[in-house]
């Protein structure tokens, strides 16, 4: 694994936009695989400041997203789908079918995992895969459990997910209690893992993921197993390591 503790929050977001920066300039066409949440929103703003100033052009990217809400629709202020295309698609001119969300409202959701899953696979998987990680060491929304998810799969929220999550939404019973979200095994497929987290309320699960044992326990820690993995920090994040 590769560390880059930054000394502040800024210092976090301009490390990890120039890592997704340089990933598109050395490969235009770049698969990248993207999260929604608080973490990454900076790194999405910087992003689109470096488009606006003519240094990268994600114009032959394509994107997949970790996951997406079941019950959801795209256009409820909440969907992954609305939040990425505020926050970053649409500011970066994407085209309609150059980003894919997993679709939270199909009928069959077995079906659209197994879509989804092929289509990453079709896209020949992804090179640079951006991660926050959940206070229980989830990544995407795989949960702490007993084994590792391998694909694509419909997954139930954590309790303390839904209170994390909460602050979205008018109500604690208005957040959904069930994601689509890539499995562990999607997530290892990519061919880099660039996992960001900053403020001290994520410096303890930061030390149990990455100088603890390996356990599906606490999922990001099969990171620890991953070739080409980065993790970038801001100092409060790293304090506890
Ligand atoms: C979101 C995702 C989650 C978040 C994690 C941290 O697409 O996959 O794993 O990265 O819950 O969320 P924040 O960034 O809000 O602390």
């Amino acid at each position: 694994m590769h560390w880059i503790v930054c000394p502040d929050r800024q210092a976090q977001t301009k490390a990890c936009a120039a890592i997704i920066a340089a990933q598109v300039l050395q490969k235009p066409d770049s698969v990248l695989g993207f999260a929604t949440g608080s973490t990454p929103l900076a790194t999405y703003r910087e992003l689109i400041d470096l488009k606006r100033a003519g240094v990268v052009s994600f114009e032959l990217a394509r994107t997949f997203n970790l996951d997406e809400y079941v019950g959801l629709p795209i256009d409820h202020p909440q969907s992954y789908y609305r939040f990425m295309w505020d926050n970053l698609f649409a500011p970066l001119e994407f085209r309609p079918g150059q980003a894919q969300l997993p679709n939270g409202m199909a009928d069959d959701l077995g079906a659209e995992c197994a879509r989804y899953e092929r289509e990453i696979e079709s896209a020949g998987f992804i090179d640079l895969q951006l991660l926050g990680i959940g206070h229980d060491g989830h990544i995407g929304f795989n949960e702490p459990a007993d084994v590792f998810s391998k694909d694509t799969h419909v997954e139930t929220l954590a309790e303390r997910t839904i209170d994390a999550n909460r602050r979205f939404f008018a109500t604690r019973d208005e957040v959904p209690r069930t994601a689509l979200t890539m499995g562990v095994g999607t997530i290892m497929r990519s061919r880099r893992i660039l996992l960001t987290a900053f403020g001290a309320d994520k410096a303890d699960v930061i030390r149990e993921a990455f100088c603890g044992p390996v356990t599906p326990r606490v999922t990001a820690s099969i990171l620890q197993f991953h070739a080409d993995c980065t993790i970038v920090l801001d100092s409060e994040a790293a304090s506890k390591l």
